[in-house]
């Protein structure tokens, strides 16, 4: 029969491995909350619209990349292939535009994009973000990152900087269209179907096509942050000015145009050499129109998601390890039915005053015990054998350094003991 595996493109995260995923999670989480962000759990699928208005027609994302089917009862069900659209969502839906502004929230999701899989890009991935409605002003654009960059120098990260770029509004886009366009035409004949087919609908979407002839002609194309209306270019002027107040590292990549339809003016991204090809850690930037776009009033919004698997791997290649769990503390051998007992008893008494310990379950000799004991890196050990229930007295052996203190069965405080290890 063939082996089962997991999909392509998922992977498993293993307990062997899920500590440095809590940790970057946890150091996200405390980070969000110390700014004023409140978690958010949104639906793994949404209706295909949410996704075709919100992250466009038009991109890879939701033209090739999305698990898209329809449900037992025809409706044209999407896997979330990022968190923004379902966020945005459900901002309208449960009425969070009559909040106080700015509404800050965050996320930690999963998100599914049928892609090619090669290091550092799968078929289901892990999205940290955040998103805030409500405020226009460059300020909070200048927060935002403010906290991405607080959030690398929580977890170590070196010589980190978040690439800046403006991609305008739809009123300096309008023109800057005419121009690439009339840039492009020449040569479109040359470019790839796709590059064709969005040359009307949306030119813009041309500049972020991956294949080389496309590129090499998009390559002197008119960039959009020399394009700006003077709305635009004061946006980004003071955000500047707030970064710089702020002392956050960044620099203007004119070339940063994002793959999902829904951005306007702010746009930035964290990439690193170290992830290969796949480079960008976080992306995000603003987004003024998508609230309106889906029916809502119009709201703008800001926000980025981090790619953990690609974080974890930048960590990794910069050598930051992450905070590991602790070692189980008790662990307490046994032999006899009675041995057995009050090992029950004890550990039900050690649980309750929040003191990890284990009991052999299986049966084992006392060798096999203790065996199992050192290979999961106990602290301790109690052994409860015949002669010790006898005499009312057992051993606590400290593993580390191999010092032993008698306790006696009948009054052991379990109080003191707990915080006499957990010092
Ligand atoms: P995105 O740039 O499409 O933006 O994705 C954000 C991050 O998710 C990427 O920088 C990358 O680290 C990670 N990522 C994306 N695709 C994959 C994949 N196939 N495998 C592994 N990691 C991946 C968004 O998703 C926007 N919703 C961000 C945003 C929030 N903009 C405003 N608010």
């Amino acid at each position: 029969m063939a082996k089962i595996t997991a999909p392509k493109g998922t992977r498993d995260i293993l307990p062997d491995e899920i500590y440095k995923w809590q940790y970057v999670e946890k150091t996200f989480s405390e980070l969000c909350e110390l700014f004023g962000y409140r978690e958010i759990r949104i639906p793994t699928f949404e209706s295909t619209e949410v996704f075709k208005r919100g992250v466009g027609d038009t991109t890879d994302v939701v033209q090739k990349e999305m698990y898209t089917f329809l449900d037992k009862g025809g409706r044209s069900i999407s896997l979330r292939p990022e968190g923004t659209a379902g966020v945005a969502r459900s901002f309208i839906e449960n009425g969070m535009g009559s909040l106080p502004a700015p509404v800050r929230l965050f996320y930690n999701i999963t998100a599914f994009r049928y892609e090619n899989v090669q290091k550092g890009r799968y078929r289901e991935f892990h999205q940290l973000g955040l998103e805030a409605f409500g405020s226009y002003g460059p300020e909070i654009d200048a927060e935002i990152i403010s906290l991405l960059s607080a959030f690398f120098e929580r977890l170590g990260l070196n010589s980190v900087k978040i690439r800046i770029n403006s991609i305008g509004c739809p009123v300096c886009r309008k023109d800057y269209n005419a121009k690439l366009k009339k840039h492009i035409e020449p040569n479109l004949t040359n470019m790839c179907k796709t590059c064709n087919d969005r040359f009307e609908k949306n030119p813009l979407r041309i500049i972020d096509c991956k294949e080389e002839k496309c590129k090499a002609i998009t390559k002197d194309a008119p960039a959009l942050i020399d394009n700006l209306c003077s709305d635009c270019e004061e946006h980004l002027k003071e955000l500047k000015k707030n970064l710089d107040i702020l002392s956050i590292s960044y620099e203007i990549d004119r070339n940063i145009v994002r793959g999902l339809d829904y951005y306007t003016r702010t746009v930035f991204e964290f990439v690193s050499d170290h992830v290969g090809t796949q480079g960008t850690i976080c992306g995000g930037g603003r987004y003024d129109g998508l609230i309106e776009e889906f029916g809502g009033t119009s709201t703008p919004g800001i926000g980025f998601a981090l790619g953990v698997e690609r974080l974890l791997m930048e960590m990794e290649a910069q050598q930051i390890a992450a905070i590991q769990p602790k070692d189980p503390m008790v662990y307490i051998a046994n032999l006899g039915s009675e041995g057995a007992d009050m090992a029950k008893k004890i550990s039900a008494k050690l649980r309750k005053v929040n003191v990890s310990c284990q009991v052999d379950l299986m049966g084992r000799s006392l060798k096999a015990q203790m065996k199992y004991a050192s290979k999961m890196n106990f602290n301790y050990t109690i052994v409860l054998g015949e002669e010790e229930i006898k005499t009312g007295k057992a051993k606590i052996r400290n593993m580390k350094n191999t010092t032993e203190k008698e306790i006696i069965l009948s009054d052991i405080d379990l109080l003191d003991f707990s915080k006499e290890i957990n010092t």
